[in-house]
């Protein structure tokens, strides 16, 4: 799918690859863009910038996820795309508190339940329509530095499996973005990232790969194309893979990785 003349909603869009997304989408010629994040002003800096609706949301609430997307179809009509893009990231093992798990799963699982309970029924029912979600190659692999981050992102995959599965005969396409180490906010102040081993690319080579991606309809979209690579080994020899993470932690914890 094309994003030119598409009407798109982006959240986490006041900052980093959501903000990058929806910058590309407004120069490649989207119709109408609806943005969306729980940072009200810096939302609406960068709605201010490109012309677009901004609506102040707090994604981990299904009710403010129904309401942006009644916002955005009052103001624009049905949504071809969204991207469900907010995300958080906690540091810690099975031990951190409940309360950052919790915060995790919400923001980065549930949104992107909250989204398709939003919008796919409709686009099934136009034939047409595109859930764009931005995971992690910790979905795909493992953030070796949070336990929290890894659970919710796997089950973003796991979700959008499934929603690919039972929405693509009716011609709604789903899509997960799956980067290594992206300079952002998320990952600002922390010189020591495992993210960053194969080294940190920019939000506008994210957003680039998104467009590429949804161009061609690819579920996986890999920013990072060496993470290809690191999904074949995992699945070759799961034992062998594991100790190689194994490695990559102490590394980590020995200070070996810097950005
Ligand atoms: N930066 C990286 O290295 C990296 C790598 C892989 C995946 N990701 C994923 O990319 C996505 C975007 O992250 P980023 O790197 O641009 O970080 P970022 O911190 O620059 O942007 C995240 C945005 O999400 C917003 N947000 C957070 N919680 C929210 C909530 N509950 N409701 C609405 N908005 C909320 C924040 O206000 C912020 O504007 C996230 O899902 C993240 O997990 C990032």
């Amino acid at each position: 799918m094309r994003v030119q003349d598409k009407t798109i909603i982006v959240t986490g869009a006041a900052s980093g690859i959501g903000r990058a997304m929806a910058r590309r989408f407004k120069a490649d010629g989207a119709k109408a863009l609806i943005l969306a994040d729980m940072d009200a002003d810096g939302v609406a800096g960068v709605g201010r910038e490109l012309d677009a609706f901004s609506v102040p949301t707090d994604v981990a609430d299904e009710a403010q996820i129904k309401a942006l997307v009644a916002t955005a179809e009052a103001a624009h009509g049905p949504i071809d795309v969204f991207c469900s893009n907010a995300g958080v990231i906690k540091m810690g093992d099975e031990d951190q508190p409940d309360a950052e798990i919790n915060l995790c799963w919400q923001v980065n699982t549930m949104s992107h339940v909250y989204a398709a309970r939003a919008v796919a029924p409709g686009m099934a029912a136009r034939g047409s329509g595109y859930l764009v979600n931005t995971v992690s190659a910790a979905g795909l692999l493992i953030q070796v530095d949070s336990a929290a981050y890894t659970m919710s992102k796997h089950a973003a995959i796991g979700l959008a499996e499934f929603l690919a599965a039972k929405y693509n005969p009716a011609g709604v396409r789903v899509s997960v973005v799956c980067p290594q180490g992206v300079r952002t906010a998320m990952t600002s102040g922390r010189l020591e990232t495992p993210a960053a081993v194969d080294g940190m690319i920019d939000a506008e080579d994210v957003a680039a790969a998104v467009v590429a991606g949804m161009d061609a309809e690819q579920f996986i979209i890999l920013p990072h194309p060496t993470v290809a690579d690191y999904m074949a080994r995992k699945a070759g020899d799961r034992d062998r893979w594991l100790r190689g993470m194994a490695r990559l932690r102490e590394r980590l914890f020995a200070g070996e990785i810097k950005q």
